[in-house]
């Protein structure tokens, strides 16, 4: 394993991808899948017929669905989706290891592999199957409000002084675990209007042997679980003009919703950027919460986060991490390359539903549209090369009520807006992950759940989702299912 991951990074060490505009205009020909590409980037831009999208997608629709590449890579841009996903997938060990390629995780950390969070690129899941709190829910932490203007700007929230930004449940040999989380579930009862009940669940969040005192006064608890990763190379290609197009911050069109998007700061840039990521979509890129994510997730320095997750007040993990190497845990290219292969992971193709089921799958494509999830879960964007998607999402922020509210801002969203989920591949979520968990900390069980909890923006929707018949349900969630 070392050594082909080694030989791997000498082939790419001698060419580096993206440093030349040459290479650049090859990893956009892989995008456009063009059969003939040129080293003219105005070329690409004629190129706008669907056949050349055609590879973006897969039609596998297993388990793997969300682990194909697309295709045609070069061999080059094969070779660092190879390394990408190898560092995506294997887990990491504490240094100093005898395998220098994958240690340094820690000192604190939360799992030891992005793959622990992502099973197989898909959602995380809220339980374990003892039922206990999934490592792939985790539990962010930060003052309610803050005039720390400093950190405002430069990380959107201010950290807990003691446990910063996320609790950890693991240390290393020498340094001591965060906390222990705790979920527990409590169940609220509700009916449509056609008198079927449906119970939801409302969790609740606890740390139990907070290892290095109290939180500050004023830090809140807010959980996350972690996303699906479909077609992020491509939600990253959307214009920023055609995301903002449907921006409406003070509801002049007087539709109850709203949308707004977020800004964030970008440190690899070191400005502020349209923040696409994330719940709260206040990661600006894929290489940004890849960033974030081997930092706060794992506690793996690298170039946009050099620094260790230990707070001036955790000695033990600030001893530990100077004992290590003065290299970063997560260097550039291996960074780069967990970001490419991320971005070239092929979408899912929707599904074609049996003859029998064409009526019912119209009359659901209609009621999406009928019932307004369309304002947010925005079908189609064209990217600037002229490839059409449908990721049903807008990427902007939405007030969802009181009851999703988790009180926590992050840059331009507040406690109570979330980014708009994109919905593309949501029917395999369950295949994929071997279980299903929706919303921003998986606290919903089915596809029906998630939209009963819309509230805020959405609660027209949902309303008029409560009150659909039970065919037309089924229809809607039939659509749902193979987009
Ligand atoms: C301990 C669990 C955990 C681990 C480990 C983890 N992630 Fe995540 N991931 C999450 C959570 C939770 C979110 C949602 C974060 C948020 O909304 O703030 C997320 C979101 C993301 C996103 C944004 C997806 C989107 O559509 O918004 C990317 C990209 C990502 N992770 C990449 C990675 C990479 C790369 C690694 C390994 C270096 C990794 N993650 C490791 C839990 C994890
Ligand atoms: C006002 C904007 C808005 C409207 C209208 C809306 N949604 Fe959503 N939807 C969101 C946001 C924001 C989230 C994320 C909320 C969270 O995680 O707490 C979401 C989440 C979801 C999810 C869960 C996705 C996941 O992977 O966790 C589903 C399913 C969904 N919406 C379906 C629908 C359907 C169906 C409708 C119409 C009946 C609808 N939505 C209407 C904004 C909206």
């Amino acid at each position: 394993m070392e050594s082909i991951l080694a030989l791997q990074m000498s082939q790419i060490q001698r060419k580096p991808l993206f440093k030349t505009m040459k290479n650049f205009t090859l990893a956009l020909c892989s995008l456009l899948i063009l059969t003939a590409c040129s080293d003219s980037p105005s070329e690409h831009a004629e190129q706008k017929s669907s056949q050349t999208s055609a590879n973006l997608f897969t039609t596998d629709s297993s388990k793997n669905a969300f682990s194909k590449a697309i295709t045609p890579l070069t061999h080059e841009e094969e070779d660092l989706f190879i390394l990408g996903k190898s560092f995506f997938s294997i887990p990491w060990v504490e240094s100093p290891a005898s395998t220098t390629a994958r240690d340094g995780l820690g000192p604190l950390f939360s799992a030891n592999t992005c793959k622990h969070c992502h099973p197989r690129n898909g959602a995380g899941v809220a339980l374990t199957q003892e039922g206990e709190m999934s490592r792939s829910l985790l539990l962010r932490l930060s003052h309610k409000t803050s005039d720390n203007q400093m950190l405002l700007n430069k990380n959107g929230f201010e950290a807990d002084s003691t446990y910063g930004s996320q609790l950890s449940r693991n240390g290393n040999h020498n340094v001591l675990a965060e906390g222990t989380p705790n979920v527990r579930y409590q169940e609220i009862k509700g009916h449509y209007a056609d008198g079927e009940a449906f119970t939801l669940r409302q969790p609740s969040y606890e740390i139990k042997a907070l290892n290095y005192g109290a939180l500050d006064t004023q830090t809140i608890i807010a959980p996350r679980i972690g996303s699906a990763l479909v077609g992020l190379g491509l939600l990253e290609k959307i214009a920023e003009n055609d995301i903002l197009k449907h921006e409406d911050i003070d509801d002049k069109n007087q539709d109850g919703i709203s949308g707004k998007a977020n800004y964030a700061f970008d440190p690899e840039t070191n400005t502020t950027k349209l923040g696409r990521f994330t719940w709260k979509a206040s990661a600006t890129s894929v290489k940004h919460q890849s960033a974030a994510a081997a930092h706060n997730d794992m506690g793996l320095s690298n170039p946009l986060f050099p620094r260790h997750n230990c707070t001036e007040k955790q000695t033990d993990c600030l001893k530990e991490a100077q004992s290590e190497e003065q290299t970063f845990d997560l260097p550039k290219q291996r960074l780069d390359a967990i970001a490419f292969y991320l971005s070239h992971l092929a979408v899912p193709k929707a599904r074609e539903v049996a003859e029998e089921n064409k009526e019912a799958y119209e009359e659901g494509k209609s009621l999406f549209t009928a019932l307004n999830c369309i304002s947010c879960h925005v079908s189609e964007h064209t990217t600037p090369e002229g490839i059409t998607i449908a990721p049903y999402s807008d990427l902007l922020l939405h007030d969802m009520g009181e009851l999703l509210a988790d009180g926590r801002s992050e840059f331009l969203a507040n406690g109570k807006e979330w980014r708009t989920t994109p919905l593309w591949g949501i029917g395999l979520y369950q295949k994929v992950s071997g279980e299903a968990n929706y919303l921003h900390d998986g606290r919903a069980r089915t596809i029906q759940e998630a939209i009963l909890w819309h509230g805020g923006e959405a609660l027209k929707s949902k309303e008029a989702f409560r009150k659909l018949s039970k065919k037309q349900r089924a229809s809607l969630l039939m659509f749902l299912e193979t987009i």
